[in-house]
């Protein structure tokens, strides 16, 4: 037995900016569904923060990454947390191929950028085939360099990183992050910006009250339109009156990407109804809305989460890779490789159109009393989603809290 002292931690760094979309032909169904829903419970019950977005294609991107330089457990954890048990050995590196493929198509209605890159040591000699398929299945960019010099090389991630997602991620890594015990980084960059197909009217966003889960009150700019979306209402199961709730899917330009908003009544917290979100439940949503003309109050938001995955991924049963028992022999020769660091980085804003909009000051459109349509009044706690439509690949996952707060210095919806 060799000296452990070498560890080699590995960082996953993953990340997501806003909104995209898709084309996706003849692709598979994403099979990974139950594995992003798993996630989202073990981040609620962790209870770090309070509003969560994470990307699960990135983290499986990220896991598929690692699983090709896997063998043995580390390996079979792997296939079978994420969902790929069923399929045939290697198959999924073919369908996460396809499925980012089919993301990244239609490129005049939305801007979505993967960006893989795997930093090896220098000196240290991974083996050619994995080189090779890392470069197949995910294009990665491969680089050397000198992780003892930890402050050039986080400058030189950080750099990348905000060459990918348009500068809005800055200084991801500091160089205490990296030390001459680190082996081998992989960085996971995902860059979406989607363009509403119905856009909100910045005149029509106001200050408006939010009402969070604990009964306190903040004010937020609140976007308003009426327009047509897929709609339904629902119920947990419950004879109760605050059983049912609403969902609402507003697509993307290009209709291949939306989002999905689950909003529970105003008197019901939304962690009443999280422990009923499961991925047969994503699926009956989708399914069962139907467009129609609804009003919609829905507030800004900006969310923005740096996740720890290695606690995450343990406890959804992913733990070999994170210890001296990991087998990562199809990266190097060696066994002394494990993963010593996994993070995600997620960034998720949504305005009236995509970019920041002006804030208006004229009236509103209509009055509040004259309901026409089914009103989706996101003034309290929400869950979202945002996937493609035809494969069910799920870009972000989240759930808004507490929404971006501002000054009550603007007119408000209340007075009218
Ligand atoms: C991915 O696409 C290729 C080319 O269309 C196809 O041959 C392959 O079977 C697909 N992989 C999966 C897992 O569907
Ligand atoms: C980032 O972009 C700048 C300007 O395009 C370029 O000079 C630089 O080499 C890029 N850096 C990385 C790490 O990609």
């Amino acid at each position: 037995m060799l000296i452990l002292d070498v560890f080699s931690p590995l960082l996953l760094v993953l990340f997501l900016l806003p909104r995209y979309s898709c084309r996706a032909a003849d692709i598979p169904e994403d099979t990974t569904a139950e594995f992003s829903v798993r996630l989202y419970h073990r981040l609620q019950a962790a209870g770090d923060q309070d509003n969560i977005v994470f990307s699960p294609l990135s983290v499986a991107l990220a896991l598929g990454m690692v699983e090709l330089g896997a063998r043995g457990a580390s390996l079979e954890e792997i296939r079978q947390a994420v969902g790929f048990s069923h399929l045939l050995p290697g198959v999924e590196f073919s369908l996460l191929q396809n499925l980012t493929a089919a993301l990244s198509e239609d490129n005049a209605h939305y801007v979505i950028r993967f960006a893989n890159s795997l930093l090896l040591q220098e000196g240290i000699t991974f083996n050619p085939e994995f080189l090779h398929l890392m470069k197949k299945y995910f294009q990665a960019d491969v680089e050397t360099v000198d992780f003892s010099e930890s402050a050039a090389v986080a400058d030189q991630i950080n750099t990348w990183v905000e060459n990918h997602t348009e500068s809005k991620i800055h200084d991801l890594f500091s160089a205490d992050d990296f030390s001459s015990a680190t082996r081998l980084t992989l960085v996971n960059a995902i860059y979406f910006r989607g363009s509403w197909k119905n856009q909100f009217r910045p005149e029509n966003t106001r200050t408006f009250s939010f009402s969070r889960d604990d009964g306190s009150e903040v004010q937020t700019l609140m976007m308003y339109q009426q327009g047509d979306f897929y709609y339904g209402e629902f119920s947990d199961g419950s004879q109760e009156a605050g059983g049912v709730y609403q969902v609402l899917e507003m697509p993307y330009e290009g209709e291949d990407m939306s989002m999905l908003i689950v909003l529970p009544r105003q008197e019901v917290p939304l962690a009443s109804l999280e422990p009923i979100f499961k991925a047969a439940l994503l699926e009956e949503w989708a399914n069962n809305v139907k467009r129609q003309k609804v009003e919609v109050y829905m507030p800004r938001f900006k969310v923005e989460q740096k996740i720890d995955l290695k606690s995450t991924l343990k406890d959804l049963g992913i733990k070999n890779i994170f210890t001296n028992d990991a087998d990562l022999s199809a990266m190097t020769d060696g066994k002394d490789l494990y993963i010593g660091k996994a993070v995600q980085k997620a960034y998720l804003e949504v305005t009236e159109e995509g970019a920041e909009g002006a804030v208006g000051s004229g009236m509103i459109a209509l009055t509040r009393t004259l309901v026409l349509y089914p009103q989706v009044m996101a003034d309290h706690p929400f869950f979202f989603v945002i996937r493609n439509r035809r494969t069910g690949t799920i870009l972000f996952m989240g759930r808004v809290m507490t929404p971006e707060v501002v000054d009550p210095n603007d007119q408000d919806f209340d007075s009218m």
